[in-house]
Parts: structure tokens; C-alpha cells; sequence
């Protein structure tokens, strides 16, 4: 057995976070089957650990992470045992901007000192925002802790971490890679929009207008449907889904219901249209159903890998093409293709 390389740090223990650990536990077990890329950066499934966990949901903190991941209110499938792994979700920092879901639950927090001594203790090398849309304050309160331990920050939410000017250009001075925001899945609404967007254009048809809305379960789908956090949200989908046609065209695209009993899975309707020769017009209606933390799980274990291996040379020359490739508002967006074409020249 390999001794792990890469330790990584969860804040959030939600459905996203359970299907990454379960991951871990099945890639190790077995042959990379369903796995986009089996080795990034040099480094295989077996080279990540996970050493620390943080959450404020009472439900989870105080457990061993392994039991953590399938506490309520979390939905995610169960498709593998987690590691075995004597990590205890440790009370983490809320700066008061408690998600919907949590509202009028209790909670137990701690403060930002607290997490950065955890992280030291640990040894991790990068902490993964994995806490709910909408808790900005505490997102940015998690990656000023993890720059005062020396760790890389992945923010996987869509709160503004990597596109704050401070926080980066504290990163940047100590040589640590932050990275973000809001983590694209691999085959979800978004990847899916932009890709038939993306091929419209190629087949020269002109794209008008498109929509995309979905419908899921889970506590992160429950705290979407908050118009506040709807409508930052749904911003940030439609920029990233926009940027893939090179003019001006109307489309839309957020999370549009909750139904509890879908679970972890989400359906996403879409609707395009466009023209063509002499003006003849075409549309497609089409839906994609998909299950988020897994959906998650393999662009997480890509920017996790490539990110760790930034952060120990210090060179941060490749952050962006990490944050295009895996992320829907990166500091600075690029098309689809070149994204994954630069990362896999890079780090595949
Ligand atoms: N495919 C995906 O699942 C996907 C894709 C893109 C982005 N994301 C983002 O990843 C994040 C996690 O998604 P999820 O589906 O696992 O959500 P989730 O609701 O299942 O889990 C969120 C977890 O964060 C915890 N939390 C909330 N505030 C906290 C705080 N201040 N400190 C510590 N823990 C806190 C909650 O208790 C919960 O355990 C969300 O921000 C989501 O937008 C997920």
C-alpha cells in the first residue's frame, strides 16, 4: 500500500461530500470503471484521504465521517461503504448566514481559529468548500482560515471566493492555490446546456434563445428555491451557459422546483432554439435526469488532484485552467473545449 498523498479537508458533510468519500473507498477497491480521468497530476483514487471534516448541522458534528454522510438530511445514494476512518466532523464556522434548511434547527459552530488549528493538526493540504449555496460570509470566513493554516482552497459553491480580489491576491502571496466557483459537474444542467449550445453554434445555426430548468431533491434543491439564493443562482448558470455563444442571445437557467422524494436526482428540462437556412427555423425539447453527488464526484476528484499538485510547487501558472475546467464562474471563463482541452494537456 502507497502512503496517501493528498489530504484533503470537507467543510460540509452534505450529499455532495458523501458521494466523494464513498468514491474514495470504491476507486481504491476497485478498477477505475465509470472514472473520467484514473490519473491526474500523476496521482490515482488511493492518493486522497480524507483527515478532517467540518459541518454546524448537530445531526452530523460529533460523528465519524463515515456515519456523518448518511445522517439526515442528507439523500445521497448508497453505493459503496465509505472508508473506514477515525475522522470526527468538527464544528465548523457560521458567520450567521444560516441556509434555508437549517433555519430554526440547532447548530453547533466554532470559531474561525478553531478551524484553522483543526486544519493544522490534521496536515491537510486543501480544504473543499463543500457548505450550502447562499452562507457567503462563511465560505470566505472557511478560505481565510485555510490560508492562515497554509492550505489550498477549493471553493465548490457558488459564493464569490475565487473572484474576490482580496482573498486571491492573499493566496497568491503565500504561493497557494485558490480555486473556484461553484463546481461544474460532469454531465449535469449546465455541462449538458452548454455543450448542445456550443454545438449549435459549430453547425453555424443561430442560436435565439434557450432555457433550462430544473427540478430535484436534497437540502442544497430546498435552499436554491429561496428567491434570494434562486435568483444569485440562476445568474450565475445563465453567465456560464451564455459565454458558449460568442453574441447576444436570450436564455435562462436555474433550479426551478424541489420534490422531496426525488432524492439526490434532478431533472433537467431544456428547450433551444434557433435558425438556419434562409431563416428556417429548428428547436429541440429534450430532458436529462442526473444525480447530483455523483454527478460531482469525478470533476471533484480531477481539481482536487491538480489542485494539490500545484500547491506543492508553489507554481500557481495553471490555477485558471483548473477553475475553467471544473467550475461554472471562474475568474476568468473560457470556452468548454479549450477548458478541457488545456486541463488535460496539463494534467492528464
Ligand atoms: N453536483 C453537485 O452536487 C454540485 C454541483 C455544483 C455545485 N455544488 C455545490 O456544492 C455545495 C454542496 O452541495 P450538496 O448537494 O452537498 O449540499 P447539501 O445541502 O447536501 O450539503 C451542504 C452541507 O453543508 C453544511 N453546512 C451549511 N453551512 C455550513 C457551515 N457554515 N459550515 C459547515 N457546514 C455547513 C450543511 O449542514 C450540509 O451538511 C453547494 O454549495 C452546491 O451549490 C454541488
Amino acid at each position: 500500500m502507497t502512503a496517501v498523498a493528498v489530504k484533503i479537508a470537507l467543510a460540509g458533510v452534505g450529499n455532495c461530500a458523501a458521494v466523494f468519500v464513498q468514491g474514495l473507498a470504491f476507486y481504491t477497491e476497485n478498477p477505475p470503471k465509470g472514472l473520467w480521468h484514473p490519473t491526474v497530476a500523476g496521482l490515482k483514487p488511493e492518493d486522497m484521504k480524507v483527515v478532517a471534516a467540518f459541518d454546524i448541522d448537530r445531526r452530523k458534528v460529533g460523528l465519524t465521517l463515515s456515519k456523518a454522510v448518511f445522517a439526515p438530511p442528507n439523500v445521497a445514494r448508497r453505493y459503496h461503504a465509505p472508508p473506514r476512518s477515525s475522522v470526527s466532523v468538527a464544528p465548523g464556522v457560521s458567520r450567521g448566514d444560516l441556509p434555508p434548511h437549517l433555519r430554526g434547527l440547532p447548530v453547533d459552530k466554532a470559531g474561525s481559529e478553531d478551524v484553522r488549528r483543526t486544519l493544522e493538526d490534521s496536515g491537510a493540504d486543501l480544504l473543499v468548500n463543500l457548505i450550502s449555496s447562499g452562507s457567503d460570509a462563511s465560505a470566505e470566513e472557511y478560505a481565510d482560515a485555510s490560508l492562515r493554516a497554509g492550505c489550498a482552497f477549493v471553493n465548490c459553491s457558488p459564493s464569490k471566493v475565487a473572484r474576490n480580489g482580496r482573498l486571491s491576491a492573499s493566496f497568491a502571496k503565500r504561493r497557494l492555490p485558490l480555486i473556484g466557483d461553484d463546481l461544474m459537474s460532469q454531465f449535469g444542467g449546465t455541462a449538458f446546456h452548454r455543450g448542445l449550445l456550443s454545438l449549435m453554434v459549430k453547425r453555424g445555426v443561430r442560436v435565439s434563445r434557450s432555457y433550462q430548468l430544473d427540478v430535484g431533491g436534497g437540502s442544497e434543491t430546498l435552499n436554491t428555491i429561496d428567491e434570494s439564493i434562486k435568483t444569485a443562482k440562476r445568474e450565475m448558470k445563465t453567465a456560464s451557459v451564455a459565454g458558449e455563444v460568442p453574441y447576444q442571445f436570450e436564455t435562462v437557467a436555474g433550479t426551478t422546483d424541489f420534490v422531496d422524494y426525488m432524492g439526490n436526482d434532478r431533472t433537467s428540462y431544456f428547450w433551444f432554439e434557433g435558425t438556419n437556412f434562409m431563416g428556417s427555423g429548428l428547436s429541440v425539447d429534450v430532458y436529462l435526469r442526473s444525480s447530483d453527488g455523483a454527478n460531482a464526484g469525478n470533476v471533484l476528484f480531477d481539481v482536487v488532484r491538480a489542485t494539490y499538485r500545484v500547491a506543492k510547487s508553489g507554481k500557481l501558472g495553471t490555477v485558471n485552467e483548473i477553475c475553467a475546467y471544473g467550475f461554472k464562474a471562474p475568474p476568468k471563463p473560457i470556452p468548454f473545449d479549450d477548458a478541457n482541452a488545456k486541463f488535460s494537456a496539463l494534467y492528464v
